[in-house]
């Protein structure tokens, strides 16, 4: 029994480690783009210096292009440092971790790592995988949700710990103000020239700046996320994907009362726009997000926005293709489009981080909700089969799944890497529902994009599986052909 402790005590202690260490990395790579994005300028300058003369008169407006470029590079660190200052780790970050000496944490680093290896946000370029905004789960526990943000109605908004009772979660607590007269639009550099947001503490020189590539991508991706989620630019896209969820949900819920809203949960729920959406129409919602990249980005956006259009980024400045103008490629988005603490949400509005799998495939969510909305999330799966199982029982008997996206498996085509993935068609996937006792309530097609520039001459488009789905009675499984 003593040794069961131990070992308990072992692992948990591990998982604490990595998700530390997991953490560590997402931070670096928030804190390094400012020294990536202007290392793409100076390349885009490198390349201008080795024009002929000729070929440089034609293009004499490029110098002062560098320079704007660098001032979208400084207002969008500005955003950036201000969502790490306003972050509150749920861990405590500035711990030594020796994860060397452990042949079990050899082990579970491994995996760790290797389950970093992964697509979780389809970017604009999507049909030619790329590997941005790999997913970095909040991993290593069976518990109930970790990390959650609680918005409050009416309220100053902040976050608190879950309705679900988690000894074991790390409430991402609120600090009262952003600082951002600390700023003058650039970042702020410690005598080494490290730079970081001012005024975090956990914020040490254990923060490397030796940052690869696709961690580079991935904070670009967020941003690109921003503009779906966040800004008036992604309104179209939101129509698209999000208004017939909406709609969907109204119609079928007709009679919600205020004082027993229906619950609704959205797995995978990115910068949390839908879920917040679905709170302001009347339901008990709740984000499941697994992603910390994600949940840095959402939290401060619905946690920390004072008001509508408080920031200004400049999210499309990262490629140089596919511009119709510079002053298109460097234009200004402001954000958030929405001051989501006066937007009218329903009490019980949550985002709750951890992965879907580990945190819903537990008997305490059994049968607990009134509709699950799946949005650009079932290919995220290693295991679709296992996502459809988990949704079927975690719906009330007669609750409703609506989905909305393609099927672009994550870990499908991963350059060699062994990942498990199970890649159906959408016939199966649908042959597989039925077996989980869902039956078809309405199905079409509905063509968009995934966080695409309006104004880029390339337009990646899906046609989008659109379903709802009844779950029939628990007892009724169709057996598969
Ligand atoms: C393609 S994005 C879609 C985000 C959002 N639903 C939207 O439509 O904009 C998929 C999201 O699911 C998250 N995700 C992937 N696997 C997950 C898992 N197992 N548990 C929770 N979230 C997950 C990713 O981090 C990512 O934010």
């Amino acid at each position: 029994m003593e040794e069961d402790d131990e070992q308990k005590r072992r692992r948990l202690k591990l998982e604490e480690a990595l998700e530390i260490q997991s953490l560590r990395r997402i931070i670096t790579a928030y804190l390094n783009y400012p020294d990536a994005s202007e290392e793409d300028v100076r390349r885009y300058e490198r390349s201008y210096r080795k024009l002929p003369p000729v070929h440089k008169d034609l293009l004499s407006h490029y110098p002062l292009k560098f320079q704007r470029l660098r001032r979208c590079i400084s207002m969008n660190t500005h955003f950036i440092f201000s969502m790490l200052q306003a972050f509150e780790p749920p861990l405590d970050m500035s711990q030594d971790l020796d994860l060397s000496g452990d042949s079990h944490a050899e082990c579970a680093q491994k995996d760790h790592l290797a389950s970093q290896g992964i697509n979780a946000c389809s970017c604009e370029s999507a049909p030619v995988r790329i590997p941005c905004c790999q997913q970095d789960g909040v991993e290593g526990s069976n518990d109930t949700c970790r990390s959650p943000v609680l918005l409050h109605a009416n309220k100053e908004v902040d976050m608190e710990s879950n309705h679900q009772s988690n000894a074991g979660s790390h409430p991402l607590s609120s600090i009262p103000t952003k600082q951002s007269e600390e700023y003058s639009g650039s970042a702020m550099a410690d005598s080494n020239d490290n730079v970081s947001p001012s005024g975090q503490h956990w914020l040490g020189p254990s923060f490397q700046f030796n940052v690869p590539l696709v961690d580079v991508d991935k904070v670009r991706c967020i941003i690109r996320n921003i503009v779906r989620d966040w800004a008036a630019e992604g309104k179209n896209e939101r129509d698209q994907c999000y208004m017939p969820i909406l709609e969907e949900l109204n119609t079928l819920f007709p009679n919600r009362s205020k004082e027993s809203p229906p619950a609704c949960l959205v797995p995978g729920a990115g910068l949390g726009r839908l879920a917040l959406e679905i709170s302001r129409l009347g339901f008990v919602s709740q984000g499941n997000e697994f992603s910390y990249y994600m949940m840095i980005c959402s939290s401060f956006i619905l946690n920390h926005s004072e008001t509508a259009g408080e920031w200004t980024i400049y999210p499309w400045i990262h490629s140089n293709c596919n511009s119709l103008s510079d002053s298109d490629q460097l234009r200004p988005v402001s954000i958030p489009d929405i001051h989501p603490a006066s937007a009218g949400i329903t009490e019980g509005f949550s985002m709750c981080g951890g992965d879907f799998v580990e945190v819903y495939n537990d008997p305490s969510q059994v049968g607990t909700w009134d509709a699950v909305v799946t949005c650009f999330f079932i290919d995220t799966a290693h295991n679709i089969v296992e996502y459809i199982e988990i949704i079927s029982k975690i719906l009330k008997d007669g609750g409703v799944w609506i989905n909305f996206g393609p099927l672009l498996y994550h870990f499908a085509d991963m350059y060699g890497q062994d990942e498990m993935s199970i890649e159906l068609s959408l016939e199966d996937v649908k042959k597989v529902a039925l077996h989980y006792g869902f039956e078809f309530e309405k199905e079409r097609t509905i063509e968009t994009t995934y966080t695409t520039n309006p104004r880029s001459m390339m337009q990646n488009r899906y046609f989008a599986a659109f379903w709802t789905m009844r779950k029939k009675s628990a007892a009724v499984q169709v057996p598969l052909e």
